[in-house]
Parts: C-alpha cells; structure tokens; sequence
C-alpha cells in the first residue's frame, strides 16, 4: 500500500510528492530533520523534538513555516492515514527552491520545504535486539563542527554505518581525541561502579532527546550521572554500556571493537532504564 506523505501543506500519496532539483535540501544538504516515534498510535516526546527543531532552524537561520500545533495536527494526521501503530515520524525543512544553485542563501521569502512521512515498524519497542545488545566498532569522527544541529549532512554517519556492517556489528561509535562523541545515529554511555557516564552537551554531539529524558529518569531513580567524555579504552573497561535515540530507546551495547562489555550481557541498568524510559514515555505520549 502507498503511503501518504505530506509535502507543503499537501497530503498525497508517496509516489506524487516530488521536490524540485534545485531545493537546497537536494544540492546543499541545507535541511534540518527530526525523528519522532510513535507507540499505541501516540507521539513519544513531541514537545521536546519540536524544541530542538526550532533550535536546529534558528540555528542556521532558516524560517519556521509553521506553529508548533500545525506540526502536531501533521503527524496525526499522518499517523491516522497511514494507521499506524508502532513506527517512526520523519520530518525535513530545507531553506526551499530558490531556482537555481548558488551558496549564497535565497532570499528570506523564498519558502521553506516541508516533507514529512511515517515508517511503519510494528513491535518497535519489543526490538529483540533489547535482550542481545548491540556489538559496536569504533571509526574517527570525521564529521562538520556543528552536530549539535540535527542537518541531513549523514553520509559519513551512513560509511559509519556500513563500516560497522562490513565488519558484521551493529553500529560504529565515533571518535575524537581519543574520546568517543557519539554513536552514528544514537547517544553513547557506559556505567562504571553504578556511575552513569556520557559525554557533556556540545557543538561536539546531538542534543539527543531521547538522552535529556533518560538522564532525567535516571537522576530521579537517584543514579549518578557524570557528564564526560570516555576513552574506548573506559568503556571497554566498563560494567555496562549503551545507547538512547528516538528509534532505538535505549538499547545495551555489549561488545566494543571485539571486547566483551559486562560479560557480552545487557547489564541491569541498561535494562532497567529502558523499562523506565518506555514506561513514562508511553504515559506521557500525545
Ligand atoms: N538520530 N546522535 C545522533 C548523531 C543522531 O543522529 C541521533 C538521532 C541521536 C539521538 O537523538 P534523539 O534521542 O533525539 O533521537 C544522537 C535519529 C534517530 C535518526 O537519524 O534516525
């Protein structure tokens, strides 16, 4: 079945939405993004992907073409149309189609592109992967200055993403100075003597939101949290480790470049922090 897809104010079926050649989005990856989950037809922290969308757009000085309750009356709109139970919601705004290629910005007025459609991924919460745990590798971060701004600039986090499959693992940390920054898609952790430790916010990392409400949680449960950066050596070291982002939650890490982490086990903690994270997040779910 086809999907329907919203493309500037329009909703229409995915093979009829058609963006034009010289979009920003298309030649200058000048376009932010947010991914959004969705459990029991609800969105999981709406309200925090719409802060850091506002902030990506201020960011690079493109303009908000709508309000926030035009977003959320999209994404159910979306959600209701193409029924879905358990998926993801992606949204784009580029700087829009000034009719040419220039690296200068189009002028203010020129309109923004807004592309949005659902993925339906039944089960998403019951990932099986959750009870294994992801084995990870570890590649230099060769991306921009900037990933506090969630850009659609992802072919290195994609060859990130493919070096890791080559070598038959899940995903790829990256790393900087010899410290990991973050995961290709995911924020990094690991806990060492019940210490949750993950590095501090940055123009280094994305301001995962997923990460603010995990940590949120796990202060609340009164667990240490210690925002740092880690050696992969540390987390080699570690008791536990683990990633959070919209899609996968929180999900354990339990090998690192071939090391075992905790025994090659999902640790306690992880665990422990994913049942929170889904519990609350489906509570508070819109
Ligand atoms: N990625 N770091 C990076 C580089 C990311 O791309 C993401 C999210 C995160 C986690 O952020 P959040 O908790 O807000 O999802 C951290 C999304 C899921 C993606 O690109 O599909």
């Amino acid at each position: 079945m086809s999907r329907t897809v919203y493309l500037n104010g329009e909703y229409l079926p995915e093979e009829e939405a058609k963006v034009s050649i010289f979009d920003r989005g298309f030649v200058m990856a000048d376009a932010v993004y947010e991914v959004v989950s969705v459990l029991d037809g609800k969105l999981i922290d709406f309200d925090g992907h719409q802060a850091r969308l506002k902030r990506s757009l201020a960011e690079l000085e493109i303009g908000n073409p709508l309000a926030d309750e035009d977003y959320l009356t999209m994404f159910r709109e979306l959600v209701s149309r193409n029924e879905i139970t358990d998926g993801m919601i992606y949204l784009q705004v580029t700087r829009g189609n000034p009719g040419d290629r220039d690296f200068t910005y189009p002028p203010e007025d020129t309109p923004q592109t807004v592309v949005a459609f659902t993925q339906s991924k039944p089960g998403l919460a019951d990932s099986p992967a959750a009870k294994t745990g992801w084995t990870v590798i570890t590649v230099p971060d060769e991306r921009w200055g900037r990933r506090d701004i969630k850009t659609t600039q992802l072919l290195y986090p994609s060859m990130a993403k493919m070096a890791s499959k080559a070598k038959g693992a899940n995903d790829a940390w990256l790393v900087e100075d010899g410290k990991v920054t973050e995961g290709t898609s995911n924020n990094a952790y690991i806990i060492k003597d019940g210490i949750i430790i993950t590095r501090e916010l940055s123009h280094d990392i994305l301001h995962g939101i997923t990460r603010a409400a995990v940590l949120r949680f796990a202060k609340e449960a009164q667990m240490k949290v210690e925002e740092r950066a880690f050696t992969v050596a540390e987390a080699q070291a570690a008791d536990e480790a683990f990633v959070t982002s919209a899609s996968a939650f929180v999900m354990p890490v339990v090998e690192i470049d071939g090391v075992k982490v905790g025994g090659g086990k999902p640790g306690n903690v992880a665990s422990r922090l994913r049942e929170i994270y889904l519990d609350e997040m489906r509570k508070a779910a819109i």
